[in-house]
């Protein structure tokens, strides 16, 4: 689906982190966790290509007064890295974007009951709100939130408002444990005797530590890939990634945008990439 969105509000949430509402059709309500939209961030050429983001939020807006209708609203929370986003950080109020979504694959929730281990490094929390929020109505959840330092630890108190229980670790010690998420997260599935599931988004490296440490102790994980896309829809094959059984004879491919960008660890190869 294709649509016009206008910007409710955007505000920097930690330094260098933003966070953006705006307003979607209601088709955009049924958006899975771990799914993504793509933005096109300025009407003019530059930049071409559109930004993908995964949804951060989805809900409705009870207007004040009677009468009016309610308005659906999605958010994305994001980093300013470059150009893209930082044209996005440069826009207000009732500017108008132009979004495409929601596109690929979300996380499947698994059984309900079960204990639910939810990890995020900086901006990888992005898909992860709307996830616990899915999560918390049938189990019991703990965030695992990582960072270089406290800026890059984002929205914990959101997550505590849907009762999720929240753990944090930067690397600098600035805010929870001193050094890396994983290590929390390991002192978790060691109290629990492995039990629960693990999902996971953030950068590469702690992808794979997790996805090792799911292996390890033969715990369920999924993992939302961040690459670089140009189309979001299968088109250019740019968002590939080599699945467990990739090698030069026998060349095992995934496409991040459709088949993922959520995938069981497992099927996907580690190792060296
Ligand atoms: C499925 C998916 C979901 C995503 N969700 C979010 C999200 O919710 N919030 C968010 O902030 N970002 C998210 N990203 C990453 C985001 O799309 C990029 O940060 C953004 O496209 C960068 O655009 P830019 O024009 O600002 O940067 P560019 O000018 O394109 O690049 C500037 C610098 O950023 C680096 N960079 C660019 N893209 C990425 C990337 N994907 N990962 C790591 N480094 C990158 C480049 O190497 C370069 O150094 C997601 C990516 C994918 C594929
Ligand atoms: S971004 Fe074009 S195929 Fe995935």
């Amino acid at each position: 689906m294709q649509f016009k969105a206008m910007i409710l509000d955007n505000a920097e949430v930690s330094p260098g982190y933003w966070r953006m509402r705006m307003t979607a059709p209601p088709e955009m309500l049924a958006a899975r966790p771990g799914q993504f939209v793509m933005v096109r961030v300025n009407p003019s050429i530059d930049p071409l290509i559109r930004r993908p983001f995964g949804v951060f939020d989805v809900g409705t807006l009870q207007p004040a007064y009677t009468g009016a209708a309610p308005q659906p609203y999605l958010e994305i929370l994001y980093r300013v890295v470059g150009k893209g986003t930082g044209m996005l950080s440069t826009l207000h109020d009732n500017d108008i974007l132009d979004i495409l979504g929601p596109l690929g694959t979300g996380f499947e929730k698994g059984p309900a009951g079960e204990e639910k281990l939810i990890v995020g490094g900086g901006v990888g929390l992005a898909p992860l709100y709307l996830l616990a929020k899915e999560l918390v109505k049938d189990s019991p959840v703990r965030l695992f939130a990582g960072g270089r330092t406290r800026d890059d630890v984002l929205c914990i108190t959101e997550f505590e408002r849907l009762g999720v229980e929240c753990y944090t670790a930067t690397e600098d010690g600035s805010l929870g444990e001193c050094g890396l998420v994983t290590k929390v997260l390991e002192q978790r599935l060691d109290a629990t005797a492995n039990k629960g599931q693990i999902f996971a988004c953030g950068p590469h490296g702690m992808l794979k530590a997790v996805a090792g440490i799911g292996a390890q102790r033969n715990v369920p994980t999924q993992v939302s890939l961040e690459g670089y896309m140009a189309c979001g829809m299968g088109a250019c094959l740019g968002c590939v990634c080599q699945g467990a059984e990739h090698s030069a004879e026998n060349p095992d491919y995934r496409c991040v945008c459709t088949e993922g960008p959520v995938f069981e660890a497992a099927e996907l190869k580690w190792e060296g990439n």
